[in-house]
C-alpha cells in the first residue's frame, strides 16, 4: 500500500510530466537570429514574427522588456501550429480597426490574435508587429 504522501507526490510528479512533454512536443517552426542592435520589434518586422508570438515563443529568454537578447542568438519564432506568419508593424497614427480594415479581417480577430493589444487597442505603438492572419490562432 502506498501512503498518502508517496501517492500525493507521484501524482503531482506525473502531472508535471504530463505539462513537460506537452511544452516540448511543441517544437519551433521556424528559427531566427538576433542581429546586432536587434529590437524585439525590430527583429519581428524582419522575420515576420507578430511581438507577442515571439515573446510567447521565448519565455525563457525574453521578458517584459526585450533586454536580454544578444547578437548571435537563436530564437524560436513560432510554435509548431500557431505560427502566424501575416504581420504588419503598427505605424504612427495607427488604430485597430485601420489596421483590420487594411488586412480584410475583423477587429475581434485582430485582437484574438495579438492577446498583448488591450481591447479598446489603446495600447499599440509604431513599430509593434501584429499577426494579421484571418484565422484565429490559439496560442498555448
Ligand atoms: C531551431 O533551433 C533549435 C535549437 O537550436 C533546433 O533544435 C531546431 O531544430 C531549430 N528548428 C528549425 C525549424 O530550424
Ligand atoms: C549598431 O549601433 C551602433 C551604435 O549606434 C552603430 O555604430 C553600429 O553601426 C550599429 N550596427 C549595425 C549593424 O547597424
Amino acid at each position: 500500500m502506498l501512503a498518502a504522501k508517496q501517492l500525493f507526490s507521484i501524482v503531482a510528479l506525473s502531472a508535471f510530466l504530463t505539462v513537460a512533454s506537452a511544452q516540448a512536443r511543441l517544437g519551433c517552426s521556424r528559427n531566427g537570429t538576433v542581429q546586432e542592435n536587434d529590437t524585439c520589434d525590430v527583429l519581428s518586422a524582419r522575420d515576420s514574427v507578430s511581438t507577442f508570438q515571439l515573446a510567447n515563443a521565448n519565455k525563457d529568454a525574453i521578458d517584459a522588456f526585450c533586454d536580454h537578447i544578444f547578437p548571435g542568438e537563436n530564437l524560436c519564432l513560432g510554435l509548431v501550429g500557431e505560427d502566424c506568419t501575416t504581420v504588419v508593424a503598427v505605424q504612427s497614427g495607427d488604430s485597430c480597426s485601420a489596421i483590420a480594415d487594411t488586412a480584410s479581417i475583423t477587429v475581434a480577430t485582430l485582437l484574438a490574435n495579438n492577446p498583448n493589444v488591450n481591447s479598446d487597442c489603446s495600447n499599440i505603438y509604431p513599430g509593434e508587429v501584429l499577426c494579421t492572419d484571418n484565422q484565429v490562432i490559439t496560442y498555448s
